[in-house]
């Protein structure tokens, strides 16, 4: 389990993911914002006024310099665990320490985050608002990166850590730093996950798949993926399996007319379909969105085992394609190494990918618990 992706649900303001939500969570949001704007004090009990200064948590004089353009449109939050603190003495030393680090260690020019949030309920300046910070790579000149100083891994922030953050938030948004329909591009995030990759690790082979063609596919004109896409979606198709190739492809290709006469779907809803013939089916592939998630589509990659799985599990040769799938999409760059892994109804309303699956990946990398 990453310890890193433990607290946005809490914060209600959610993790929107995607700029094309509808008009209802807009409004839903815009409302929610304007109660915050006029009950910050009410809700947090706290607000900007106890910001804690650099001067105060006795930053070092240095200082990024590159600025940045506001309102920010991204909103990343991020978890760093081992900084645990619930005093400002304490909180200040951390972060004193995390400073150093970030600066002589990691060579980057000042504390990575814009603001850090203590378990005290403080609000600490890091770069401040109209500075870039160097907390997500891809990011930094289009968000605002704001940190829970970690307690223990796994483990949520402190009631007054969170409502130090709402009010943050909420207060950027007021302030014109952050645009108020800002969107989270990836769930809460610890230190770990920035960690740079480790360098080399041999390249498997990806596995074989059965291109679009093997299973006469029609052709279809979709929208296109935003790679290196950020999560796994794993998916089950909820009809009857198939573990021959002779049964599966034309499994897939009903399923196809299926998704585009029925449901009116541009194409096949997933990206890769997963037999248990142990063979992978591309779907709309690597490049093409498809329809899985709403909200998702653009950065999720759809991974859907055919048939049902809540009592039984796929095989294990649909299990290990699977995962050198998923391996295979980060070694070529159409995954994000940081992804995150998740069942389809922990983002959708729904009962795949069944439980019997769930519980098999809720044990691989990069599950999101
Ligand atoms: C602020 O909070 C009070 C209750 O604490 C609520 O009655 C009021 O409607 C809230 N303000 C807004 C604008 O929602
Ligand atoms: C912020 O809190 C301080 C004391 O905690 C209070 O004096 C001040 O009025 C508050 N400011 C706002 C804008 O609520
Ligand atoms: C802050 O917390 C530390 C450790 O939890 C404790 O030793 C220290 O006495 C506290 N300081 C204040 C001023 O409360
Ligand atoms: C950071 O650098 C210092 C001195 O070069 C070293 O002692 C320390 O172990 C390093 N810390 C980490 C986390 O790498
Ligand atoms: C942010 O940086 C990326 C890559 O360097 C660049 O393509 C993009 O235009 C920048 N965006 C802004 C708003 O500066």
């Amino acid at each position: 389990m990453l310890p890193c992706l433990v607290v946005l649900s809490v914060l209600g303001l959610g993790a929107w993911g995607d700029v094309s939500w509808d008009q209802a969570q807009a409004k839903h949001m815009l409302e929610r914002l304007q109660y915050l704007f006029t009950n910050v004090s009410l809700l947090t009990g706290n607000n900007v006024s106890t910001m804690v200064s650099r001067k105060k948590w006795g930053a070092e004089a240095v200082g990024c310099s590159t600025r940045l353009t506001t309102p920010v449109d991204f909103l990343v939050t991020h978890h760093v665990p081992g900084l645990e603190c619930h005093n400002r003495t304490v909180c200040s030393q951390r972060l004193q320490t995390l400073q150093t680090q970030h600066v002589h260690n990691n060579s980057w020019c000042d504390v990575a985050y814009n603001f850090l949030v203590g378990d005290d309920g403080s609000v600490y300046e890091g770069v401040g608002w109209d500075v870039q910070g160097v907390h997500t790579q891809g990011y930094n000149n289009v968000s605002l990166g704001l940190a829970f100083f970690g307690t223990k891994e796994g483990h949520s922030p402190s009631p007054a850590a969170l409502s130090a953050m709402e009010g943050l938030i909420s207060y950027a948004v007021q302030q014109g730093h952050l645009s108020p329909l800002y969107i989270q591009p990836l769930l809460v995030k610890g230190e770990n996950c920035l960690a740079p990759l480790r360098t080399a690790s041999p390249k498997k082979a990806c596995p074989a798949i059965v291109p679009r063609a093997a299973w006469e596919a029609r052709e279809t004109q979709c929208p296109t993926m935003t790679l290196p896409a950020k999560y796994v979606i794993v998916i089950h198709t909820a009809e009857r399996t198939c573990t021959t190739s002779d049964e599966c492809r034309p499994r897939v290709q009903t399923m196809q007319s299926r998704f585009l006469d029925r449901f009116g779907a541009c194409d096949i809803g997933y990206n890769f379909l997963v037999g248990q013939d142990g063979a992978i089916y591309e779907g709309v592939g690597w490049n093409v969105q498809g329809s899985h998630t709403p909200g998702y589509n653009d950065i999720a990659l759809g991974l859907a085992f055919m048939g049902t799985f809540s009592e039984k599990p796929p095989n294990a040769a649909a299990l290990e394609a699977a995962q050198a799938l998923i391996q295979c999409a980060v070694d070529k760059g159409y995954l994000t190494p940081n992804y995150l892994l998740v069942g389809h109804s922990d983002v959708s309303n729904t009962l795949s990918p069944g439980k019997a699956l769930y519980n098999v990946i809720s044990t691989w990398p990069h599950f999101r618990q």
